[in-house]
């Protein structure tokens, strides 16, 4: 909801104001609601000693003396360092307080940070407050109730309020795609396995208006499929291939985008030990999830650009059944794969899902997994790491994700490390020795991907936050939906 009120005069629960760091005198509404309380916000401030560092928040109940029952003064850090960024963390912080303090209707009075643009800035803030106020609850009979429901906008006139309309929309989007793969991630794996997932993206796609068809076992073996079938093959619950299509009219170039869909990674006959094997192996499918929600926000962003998504879905369990160390099994593009280690599953399906996704001619494809521990060894929970074939393609992701404050980080593909991914006795093996592990899962992917452009995100250390490290104030532990806005921005463009 946009209005154009003064901040100093609207009533509500909570009233929130940015304040720089480093001793920044109150500017914007904070300095109006200051004025209309007769300095008592800024000397409060300061007596409190108030840093205003980003994610800080602080409360001042007005007891009346203005129609906003608190003012939830949020930290931007020092103004010199003022970016999209601090916005979202500030609004995501606040929202929270918000909702802690049981605040129902809270209200964000506008904000200016030139060179940006009034929709960037609201969208910022819009994603900082809706992603900030996420929780995963369904499976809580007792809600600890959700208390803010209504969130409103002010504009400064009538033309600021055009932008914020816009930032608003895209805010939103942006915030329920996310909002959709954390869900998803956090299902759990009882809840969400192949088939399931498969399920929820035909209900999804139907609502959003896209294709979507979905290659059972019947489909995969006549597709020649051998390897997502092979790692597919231990579980009860059968292997999907989930293929959602968003085709705008007038689309002058097709972006592939392909997912890892494991839905639990217990390792397989090479099953992980007990300090591995934990709860977060539900999140294996990250991938798949960011592409399942990336795919269905297309059609409203209206994006200028045909897109392909493609998630390989399956169970990664020792059975009977399973993909044995030693077996050798041929992808669909005819390379065979030695498997000498079945815990280096995610590259194995990802084989045929990418050599699927090329076949579909795209100008470049773009896979999102949580493919490796080593890339958590080399990035702790803080950045992605992306690899690939193509040097602008990778300048146009990190330039994305640097918009979206989803930290990505590349790293080389050095051709040596092909050499390690050499089988004795098959064109390739899956593993390739604990070192350098991201890069060698990278450079496996990219025999699939038929020399088209193509970028690999290793998705592992921000898919999913175990404890509180790598959280903040609109990122819980948990699945954070990673990669879905930094894809939404790459898409949004030609
Ligand atoms: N899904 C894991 C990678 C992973 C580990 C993601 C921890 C998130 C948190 C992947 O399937 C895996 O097991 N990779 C192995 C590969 C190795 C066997 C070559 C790894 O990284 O240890
Ligand atoms: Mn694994
Ligand atoms: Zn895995």
């Amino acid at each position: 909801m946009i209005s154009t009120q003064a901040p100093e005069r609207c009533a509500c629960d909570a009233l929130v104001v940015g304040a720089y760091a480093e001793g920044a005198p109150l500017e914007g509404a904070a300095a109006k609601v200051d004025q209309a309380l007769g300095g008592l916000l800024s000397s409060v401030l300061a007596e409190e000693r108030f840093k205003a560092k980003p994610g800080h928040t602080f409360v001042l109940h007005t007891h009346g003396k203005t129609p906003a029952k608190r003012i939830i003064a949020t930290g931007l850090g020092p103004k010199v360092e003022a970016n999209l960024e601090r916005l979202r963390v500030a609004a995501g912080a606040a929202a929270r307080r918000a909702a802690d303090a049981r605040a129902k209707h809270i209200v964000l009075p506008a904000v200016t940070l030139p060179p940006h643009h009034p929709d960037a800035v609201t969208q910022a803030r819009v994603e900082g407050v809706a992603l900030g106020l996420y929780r995963f609850s369904r499976y809580k009979q007792q809600e600890d109730g959700m208390t803010v429901e209504r969130v409103e906008l002010l504009a400064t006139d009538a033309s600021h309020q055009k932008g914020v309309e816009e930032g608003l929309r895209r805010g939103l989007l942006f915030a329920d795609a996310t909002t959709l793969a954390r869900d998803l991630v956090n299902e759990p794996p009882n809840q969400l396995n192949p088939t399931r997932l498969a399920e929820i993206a035909g209900e999804t796609a139907r609502i959003a208006g896209l294709r979507c068809s979905v290659l059972d076992v019947d489909a995969m073996q006549a597709q020649g499929m051998g390897a997502i079938l092979s790692i597919g093959g231990g579980s009860a619950v059968p292997p999907r291939l989930i293929v959602l299509e968003y085709t705008p009219p007038k689309a002058k170039r097709t972006v592939a985008i392909v997912g890892k869909g494991v839905t639990f990674d217990s390792g397989g006959i090479n099953l992980k030990k007990d300090e591995t094997m934990l709860e977060t192996m539900k999140a294996d499918m990250a991938g798949g999830a960011a592409v399942i929600a990336t795919m269905q926000a297309l059609p409203a962003l209206k994006s200028p650009v045909r897109v392909l998504g493609v998630v390989a879905a399956v169970e990664n369990l020792p059975s009977g059944t399973s993909v044995k160390p030693g077996d050798i099994v041929r992808a669909m593009n005819g390379k065979t794969i030695e498997i000498n280690n079945t815990d280096a599953e995610g590259r194995v399906i990802l084989a045929d899902a990418l050599a699927y996704a090329a076949q579909r001619n795209p100008d470049e494809i773009i896979d999102l997994a949580t493919l490796t521990g080593s890339a958590m060894i080399a990035f702790g929970y803080l950045a992605a790491a992306v690899m690939s074939n193509n040097q602008r393609l990778v300048n146009r992701l990190l330039d994305a994700a640097e918009r979206t404050g989803e930290r990505m980080w590349q790293l080389p593909l050095y051709e040596e490390y092909l050499e390690k991914m050499r089988s004795p006795v098959a064109d390739l093996q899956n593993s390739g020795g604990r070192y350098g592990g991201a890069q060698k899962g990278a450079i496996f992917l990219r025999e699939f991907v038929d020399s088209r452009p193509w970028a690999h995100i290793d998705i592992a250390p921000t898919a999913f936050l175990e404890t509180d490290e790598g959280t903040g104030p609109y990122l819980p532990k948990g699945g954070t939906g990673y990669g879905v806005r930094t894809l939404l921005t790459y898409l949004s463009g030609s």
